[in-house]
């Protein structure tokens, strides 16, 4: 199995991932750009499971549609680890998800946290997270799209984030 970034000759494929999780409403639909996506591809060529980058700030990055299509044996764990990694790659400080599956993401050491943006978008006070202060301007960013979304109302996701190793200069290339 190898994760590797996602080219515009996938995005078919990588809409076919994310249906039934979309369809189950446990992921949203969305428009699927390449270039916002790694994909999981087995040694025939399939993909079998996807996640996307979103930035919320220069500092915070969404881990998004995380979808396996192989449950159960480390792929959805793997496509994590390799969003982590992309995402110190490219210089953020903190990651997170905005997620009903919590408990998942805390066994991957993300940290649950209460200044959610969907919460701030339907006006209620949040308490900043002083342990992650690049945070409160990501999550004011991110509700200020929260606002304009058809789904507010109904929203209750879990957000978690997760502190990111300093990228080495160096390492901004990647190795082939
Ligand atoms: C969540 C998901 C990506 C996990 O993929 P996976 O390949 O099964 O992941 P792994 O094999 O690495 O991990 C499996 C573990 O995750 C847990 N898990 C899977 N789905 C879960 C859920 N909805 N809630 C809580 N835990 C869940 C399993 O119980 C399993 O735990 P175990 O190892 O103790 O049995 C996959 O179930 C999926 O695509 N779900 C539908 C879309 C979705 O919910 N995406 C997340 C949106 S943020």
């Amino acid at each position: 199995m190898m994760v590797r970034d996602a080219r515009p000759e996938d995005v078919r494929q990588i809409e076919a991932v994310m249906a039934p999780a979309v369809a189950a409403g446990t992921v949203l639909p969305r428009m699927v750009r390449a270039d916002d996506f790694l994909v999981a591809e087995d040694p025939s060529g399939a993909l079998v499971g996807v996640v996307a980058l979103a930035p919320w700030s220069d500092a915070v990055v969404e881990l998004g549609s995380l979808v396996s299509a192989r449950p159960g044996r480390g792929l959805g764990a793997l496509l994590v680890a390799a969003a982590v990694q992309e995402a110190a790659r490219r210089g953020y400080t903190n990651i997170v998800a905005l997620t009903g599956i919590s408990g998942f993401f805390e066994r991957l050491g993300f940290l649950s946290v209460a200044d959610r943006p969907w919460a701030r978008a339907r006006g209620c006070a949040t308490l900043p997270v002083p342990e992650f202060p690049a945070l409160g301007e990501a999550v004011a960013n991110k509700a200020r799209r929260c606002a304009a979304c058809p789904r507010l109302a109904g929203c209750g996701q879990d957000l978690l984030v997760r502190r990111l190793p300093l990228a080495h200069p160096l390492a901004a290339q990647k190795v082939a």
